[in-house]
C-alpha cells in the first residue's frame, strides 16, 4: 500500500481547486510575508520582520541558499520517501522544528500565540522550540504540544537561582532538550524597534515565565499584578547573563536533559562546545537580529559540521521554504529550524495558519526528494550540496 507522503499536500489543494477553492494561506513566503505585514499590528511586525542594522545579515541568510544548488540524480526508487531523523535517542517524523520565537505569544490576536504553535505542533508532529519569552507558562505550553516532543530555549538569567528554577521547570514539564541561547546576552542595534522606541518585554509583555516563576517571585516586593513596573525592572536586571566556557559544567550539572548550544557559528567553537559537553550544536546567527555580522549562516554551516563530528548539528536562519531545508540537510544539518515563517502563519491563521507553513514547507521539501531522486535524509546528506558562487 502507498504510504502517504507530504507532498500529497498538493494534490488536495489541486483537487480543492476544482471546485473552486484556493488556499485561504499563501503557499509560498514572499506572499505569505506580504500578507502578514497586513495582518500584524506595527509594533509586532517591526519585532517580528526586523533585525540588526540595515538588516544585511538577515537578507544575506535567505539570499544565500541561492547559492548553493542540489545535483537531481535519476533512475532512483523515491515512491517512498522517509524524512524521519533521530534526535536525543527520538525517532522524529521530520527533519524541521519551530525555532524559539519570543514575541510568538502576540503573533495571534488572542495574544495566546504560544499554546497555537504548540497546537500546530501537536497536529503536524513538528517539534516546537518554545522560548523563555513567552506569554503562557511553559508548562500550559508543553501541554498542549500533545504527543510531540518539544524543546525549551533558555535565556540564562543572572540570577543562577532562577536559571535552575526555569530548567527545573521545564525538566519536570517533559522538554527533551535545553537550548541555550548564547548571543543574546545583550539585544542587538534594531533600528526598526529603536525609531519607534518599542521593546514589547519592557511594556511586560512576554514575560509570564519569569513572573510565574517561585524564585523570580521571592526577587520582588509586590507580586507583579500589584507592581508591574517593578516586576518588569527586576527582569531587565537579571535577564542575560553573560556565558562563558566556564559556565559549561554548571549548565550540565543542573539537568539530566541534553545541553544543546544555539548560536554556534565558527569551527572552533563547535570543537569546544564537544569538547565541554554539548549534546547539540545549533549553527544560527539569530536570523540577524543580533549581530549584522555579514556572513550568511548558511556559509558557516559546513565548518560548523566539520568540525562538531558525530555530536548533531542543529541549523537556522533564513529558511524559507522545503528547497532550504533540503540544502540546509544536505550540508549537514541534523534538523532544521523554521522561523519568521510559522510566526507570519500564527498571524493570519493561528494553529492551523502555523501548520499550513510548516505543511507546505515539508511538502516542498518532499517533492524535492521525490524528483531530484533522494528517498532519505541520509540520501540527502550523501548527495551533498554545491557552492555555486
Ligand atoms: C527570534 N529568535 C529567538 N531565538 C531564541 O533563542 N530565543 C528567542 O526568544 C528568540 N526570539 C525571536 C523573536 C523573533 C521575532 C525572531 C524573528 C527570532 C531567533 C530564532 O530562534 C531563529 O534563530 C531565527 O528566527 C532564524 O531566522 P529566520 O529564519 O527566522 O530569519
Amino acid at each position: 500500500m502507498r504510504m502517504p507522503h507530504y507532498g500529497d499536500l498538493q494534490n488536495q489543494i489541486y483537487g480543492a481547486g476544482l471546485s473552486g477553492v484556493v488556499p485561504t494561506i499563501p503557499v509560498d513566503f514572499a506572499t505569505l510575508e506580504a500578507r502578514a505585514c497586513a495582518a500584524l499590528p506595527p509594533g509586532t511586525l517591526s519585532y517580528v520582520q526586523g533585525g540588526c542594522g540595515d538588516e544585511h545579515t538577515q537578507r544575506r541568510n535567505a539570499a544565500a541558499f541561492s547559492d548553493w544548488g542540489m545535483v537531481p540524480r535519476m533512475m532512483v526508487d523515491c515512491r517512498q520517501r522517509d524524512l524521519s531523523i533521530e534526535l536525543f535517542g527520538m525517532k522524529l517524523p521530520t527533519p524541521i522544528f519551530m525555532a524559539p520565537i519570543g514575541v510568538t505569544g502576540m503573533c495571534t490576536q488572542d495574544q495566546h500565540g504560544d499554546l497555537a504553535a504548540a497546537r500546530a505542533s501537536a497536529v503536524t508532529g513538528v517539534p516546537l522550540c518554545a522560548s523563555t519569552l513567552s506569554n503562557d507558562p511553559l508548562e500550559d505550553v508543553y501541554s498542549a504540544c500533545g504527543d510531540t516532543p518539544a524543546f525549551f530555549q533558555l535565556y540564562t538569567p543572572k540570577d543562577k537561582a532562577l536559571a535552575e528554577s526555569l530548567v527545573g521547570r521545564a525538566e519536570a514539564a517533559g522538554y527533551k532538550a535545553i537550548v541555550v541561547t548564547l548571543d543574546t546576552w545583550v539585544t542587538g542595534w534594531r533600528p526598526r524597534d529603536l525609531n519607534t522606541a518599542n521593546f514589547p518585554q519592557l511594556r511586560g509583555h512576554v514575560l509570564t515565565n519569569y513572573f510565574v516563576d517561585p524564585v523570580f517571585r521571592k526577587m520582588l516586593a509586590k507580586p507583579p499584578s500589584e507592581d508591574l513596573a517593578a516586576a518588569i525592572g527586576t527582569w531587565g536586571a537579571t535577564f542575560g547573563k553573560v556565558l562563558t566556557w566556564d559556565d559549561m559544567a554548571w549548565l550540565k550539572s543542573i539537568t539530566k536533559l541534553p545541553i544543546v548550544l544555539k548560536g554556534i557559528c565558527h569551527g572552533d567553537d563547535a570543537r569546544r562546545a564537544v569538547d565541554h559537553g554539548a549534546d547539540a550544536i545549533y549553527c544560527s546567527n539569530h536570523g540577524g537580529r543580533q549581530a549584522n555580522g555579514g556572513i550568511a549562516a548558511i556559509d558557516m554551516l559546513p565548518d560548523v559540521v566539520a568540525s562538531a563530528g558525530d555530536v548533531p548539528v542543529l541549523f537556522d536562519s533564513g529558511i524559507r521554504s522545503g528547497t532550504d531545508v533540503v540544502k540546509a540537510l544536505a550540508i549537514g544539518a541534523r534538523a532544521v529550524g523554521i522561523g519568521r515563517p510559522y510566526s507570519y502563519g500564527l498571524a493570519l491563521g493561528g494553529a492551523e495558519g502555523a501548520a499550513h507553513v510548516l505543511r507546505c514547507i515539508l511538502a516542498e521539501a518532499d517533492l524535492l526528494m521525490a524528483v531530484n531522486g533522494y528517498p532519505s535524509v541520509a540520501a540527502v546528506r550523501a548527495a551533498g550540496a554545491v557552492r555555486q558562487r
